[in-house]
């Protein structure tokens, strides 16, 4: 008879078969350990085999345990391969599977306000316009004086200006690129056509329609014979090929300094179809571009005789212009550099 096999010794096989497996810290050394409790000679295959000879009762009791016990091993064993399998210390998985599908490269694209600019600057230009640049550094002068803006006159107060420390003579941040008019002017003879696109800064408190920092495009026509027909028809064409055929515009009564008539186009809201939302204040209409006839102050300024030439103006704010292009309803989102808010455009 062969010698009875004590139940301890299952407690024993299997907490060596555990301990080498804990360890086990690659697919090789699993291996190993399955092959010494399950291979051919291992040690709980030896024991299954030697069940054979034992006394009916005694081998059933013991085949069970032997059993569980091996059904044990072979999950565990199961599941530090998968462990090694997922990594690259399984020679398996450093084959290279053509079949899975290529990793997307990330492409870089343009800021939703570089796309607008580029867009609005392109369809002025259609229209014979040329694009100049100005300082985002102004003096006092041109941001305010040559723009028909009195010193301490009320009107000021519509740019809260961010100033500079005074220097030779007073330096702001442009609270808009209207000084870019007489810059232009004085260096440039009539007729002309130009656009002047530009940050622009504002000491203001941010909400969903205001930020501090912003974009505007200039736009200045001077000729012989330049009326508020011209302007409405240029700025009306802008904003069919901008925002299609479809685009609802109104226009209304303003005033801006620099300007006599001043105007303000109008459009309605795209965020909420001119029904009424937070973004037009409930109206559904935005003020999108105002604008106007050149007032003669700007043209003496500039060096220019007011009864010899008329032009038209206006200033956008490229934002505004980008939020109805994309139905945004919040100026801050432009500036937050979230990227789950870029990556859309
Ligand atoms: N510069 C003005 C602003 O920022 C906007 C503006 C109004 C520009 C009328 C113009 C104009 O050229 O004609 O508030």
């Amino acid at each position: 008879m062969p010698k009875k096999q004590s139940p301890d010794i299952f407690q024993t096989l299997r907490k060596d078969a555990f301990g080498a497996l804990e360890e086990a810290s690659d697919f090789e050394a699993v291996r190993k350990a399955e092959a010494e409790y399950l291979g051919k000679a291992g040690r709980l295959t030896n024991i299954l085999k030697s069940l054979k000879d034992l006394a009916e009762q005694e081998r059933k009791e013991m085949g069970s345990t032997a059993n569980a016990l091996k059904k044990e091993i072979e999950e565990k064993i199961r599941i530090k391969k998968s462990e090694f399998t997922k990594t690259s210390r399984h020679p398996e998985s450093r084959r290279i599977d053509v079949s899975i599908p290529g990793k997307k490269i990330l492409r870089g694209h343009l800021h939703p306000i570089s796309r607008v600019l580029k867009e609005v600057a392109a369809i002025f230009e259609s229209m014979g316009f040329e694009i100049v640049e100005g300082p985002e550094v102004e003096t006092e002068y041109y941001n305010f004086d040559a723009l028909n803006i009195p010193k301490d006159h009320p009107a000021r107060d519509l740019w809260d200006t961010f100033w500079i420390k005074p220097l030779t003579s007073r330096l702001l941040l442009r609270t808009h690129t209207s000084p870019m008019e007489v810059r232009y002017m004085e260096k440039n003879n009539p007729p002309l056509r130009i656009i002047a696109p530009g940050r622009c800064f504002r000491h203001e408190a941010t909400d969903a329609s205001h930020e501090h920092t912003f974009y505007q495009i200039e736009g200045l026509m001077v000729g012989k014979n330049v009326t508020l027909a011209n302007l409405k028809g240029f700025l009306t064409v802008f904003m069919k090929r901008f925002y299609g055929e479809k685009v609802k515009l109104r226009w209304q009564p303003s005033f801006f300094p620099f300007v006599e008539p001043g105007l303000e186009l109008l459009m309605a809201c795209s965020v909420c179809e001119g029904k009424g939302c937070s973004v037009c204040g409930g109206s559904g209409w935005l003020e999108v571009i105002p604008c106007g006839m050149t007032h003669p102050e700007v043209f003496k300024a500039a060096g220019y005789n007011p009864k010899e030439w008329q032009g038209f103006a206006f200033g956008m704010g490229l934002d505004r212009i980008a939020m109805m292009k994309y139905k945004i309803d919040d100026i801050r989102l432009f500036y937050s550099a979230d990227l789950r808010f870029i990556k859309q455009f």
